[in-house]
Formats: structure tokens, sequence, C-alpha cells
């Protein structure tokens, strides 16, 4: 690894779940700690980039240096992203967004009624890293699949349909890696490539990310 990879180089990062308000007290979450999403933030920052950090409610410390864009709900996180966009070079959608929101948001607390069932109205969050791949100029956009089956043909179809240049595929169902651990093991895939990275600690595997990217990404336009 060198210290120089990505000097010059602008990286956005979006990490951490996101939370989708149902009243002022109550919101739909997810289990996503983060970890991976600040592992990549730390590495890209060793590598020498500019690190935007856009990150949901997480209980992690965030890495000295970043440029640090803390948000709550999937629609916070598609805004702070599109604000920031402007010259990046790299840009890795780590974070669990959550796929829907509801439908309004209770101005006060929801009481309990006498019903013993309760009907939630969802509707689609927008998807950021897609909205991301298809700006002009676009970075380089590298996406996240967790899957618990079928999880390179997945991953690669979600390559295909988000527009991304790399996905990196990991198998969530595997006990001991992935969804909040310290370690994980993925696939990284490209239109054209196949690389496997077996389990290690999310660090060191974010170091070894960060360095494999950086040699893909294309040299930077002149300014
Ligand atoms: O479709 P799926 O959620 O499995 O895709 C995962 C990838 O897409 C991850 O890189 C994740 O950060 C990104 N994503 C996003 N916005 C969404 C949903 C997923 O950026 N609404």
């Amino acid at each position: 690894a060198t210290a120089s990879s990505l000097r010059g180089r602008k990286v956005m990062i979006t990490a951490g779940p996101t939370r989708e308000a149902l009243d002022p007290v109550r919101y739909i979450s997810n289990h996503s700690s983060g970890k991976m999403g600040y592992a990549l933030a730390q590495a890209a920052l060793e590598a020498g980039a500019e690190v935007h950090l856009v990150s949901g409610p997480v209980h992690l410390q965030t890495p000295a240096g970043v440029v640090y864009h803390p948000v709550e709900s999937a629609e916070e996180m598609l805004a702070a992203c599109l604000a920031q966009l402007k010259a990046c070079d790299l840009f890795i959608g780590a974070a669990a967004v959550a796929d829907y929101r509801p439908v309004a948001v209770a101005e006060q607390k929801l009481k309990k009624g006498a019903e013993e069932l309760m009907e939630l109205r969802l509707t689609k969050n927008p998807d950021i890293i897609a909205q991301v791949a298809a700006q002009t100029p676009k970075p380089f956009t590298v996406g996240f699949a967790a899957e618990t089956q079928n999880l390179l043909a997945y991953a690669r179809s979600k390559l295909a349909r988000k527009g991304l240049d790399m996905i990196i595929a990991n198998d969530v169902s595997a006990p001991g890696i992935g969804f909040n651990s310290d370690e994980n093991a993925v696939t990284l895939i490209t239109a054209d490539s196949e690389t496997h990275f077996a389990t290690q600690s999310k660090s060191i595997l974010a170091k070894t990310l960060i360095e494999y990217i950086a040699a893909q990404l294309p040299s930077p336009s002149i300014k």
C-alpha cells in the first residue's frame, strides 16, 4: 500500500443505516453498524484523499480528517451526496439505505388505539447510488451488494441496473462476516473481472479494497 494512491482525489463514502421517521419519536431502520464504510473512509484518508463521509446514525468515532456529513433519512443522504458531488473522483456507497419510508411523518406522537392491527403505508426511497451514477460527469462508482443467496448473480445485475463501475458482493448469510461484524469476505466485480478476497478484518480489507480501486480509477482530468 502506498500513502499517495489517492492524493489529490476527492472521495465520497456513504455509511451506516438510514432512519425513516414515523412520528417525532419513532423510526424504521436496520442493524447496519457503519463499520465497513468507516474503515473505507479511514483507508481512503491514509491513501491521501479528501474524504467526504455521509453517514447515518452510528456508534463509531468519526475518522479525524474526514469532511463529515451526518444525516438521518435516505432523502437527507441523497441531498448531502448531490450537494457535495462536484469534482468527486470516487463514490463508494456502503450505506444500508432503507428501501422504503413511511408515506407521511405524523406531526405528533402516534397514539395507541383500540384496534389490534395497525397498517403502515410505505413509499420507495430514492436509490442514492443509482442517482450518483447517472450524473455527468460521474465519479467512479462502487456499490455493495449484501445478499443471502445467488450472491454473484444478484450483484452482477445490480452493477448493470444501477450503472456502477464496480460492486463489492458480500454473503450476509455466512456467520461471522458482513453485517455488524468486524470481519468480512467479499468478491469484487466489474464488467469484466471477478476477484475474491478471503475473510479478514474490515480495516485490513478496506485498505486492500482502496488500493485495488485506486488502481482502476481513470487518471485525473486536467483542470
Ligand atoms: O439494491 P441494494 O440496496 O441491494 O443495493 C446496495 C447498494 O446500493 C449499496 O451500495 C447501497 O449503498 C446502495 N443503495 C443506495 N440507495 C438506496 C439503496 C441502496 O445508494 N436507496
